[in-house]
């Protein structure tokens, strides 16, 4: 796995030690997308290093939208050159283009694009069973969680709001496909 290490590394090195609740997160982020390999196959350790390094746009150094999964995928392409399909699962995760759409930047993720369905699926699962902390949690609750934290006012929240229901199909269809892979896995 050169791919993931090289990820893991970095993100290890702008997150765990100026934040270290979201390198915890990150850490449990990547442990989920290694559950994630019979299902993934070839396309496994591509998103483990996703995984790892999705949320290194919190860092420092790669803040400038303020669009934290733009900011990362352009600090992974730009300034370390990562391959593209790496950026693109960066850039799209989550409620990625539900925040960009409101906050003007739908071009500017774009520039990512198109998406990979089945891989933001992916990291879409591995990020909402992810607590903030690095616990495994519910999807459902941890939703819940991040609009409490943000509140109504923020940007994130009416984001999230909006994402929600394609956010759930998103993990139902990954947990689909692994009980799948598990089973074909015994047969
Ligand atoms: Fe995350």
């Amino acid at each position: 796995m050169k791919l993931a290490k090289w990820a893991y590394d970095l993100a290890e090195a702008m997150l765990a030690e100026s934040l270290p609740d979201r390198w915890a997160h990150s850490q449990r982020v990547y442990s989920q997308a290694l559950t994630l390999v019979p299902a993934l196959g070839v396309d496994a350790e591509l998103l483990a290093a996703a995984a790892i390094a999705h949320d290194v746009g919190y860092a420092r150094d790669a803040v400038d939208t303020g669009q934290h999964m733009i900011d990362g995928a352009r600090y992974l392409r730009d300034v370390v050159g990562a391959d593209p399909r790496l950026c693109s699962i960066v850039a799209f995760h989550t409620s990625s283009p539900w925040e960009a759409a409101e906050l003007g930047l739908s071009d500017a993720l774009g520039e990512f694009g198109p998406a990979e369905p089945e891989l933001v699926d992916a990291i879409t699962f591995c990020d909402l069973t992810s607590s903030p902390t690095g616990q495994v949690v519910d999807p459902a609750r941890r939703l819940v969680e991040v609009l409490d934290r943000y509140g109504p006012e923020h940007v994130v929240f009416r984001a999230v709001s909006a994402a929600r229901p394609e956010l759930l199909n998103r993990v139902e269809r990954v947990q689909q496909r692994r009980a799948e892979a598990a089973q074909e896995s015994v047969s």
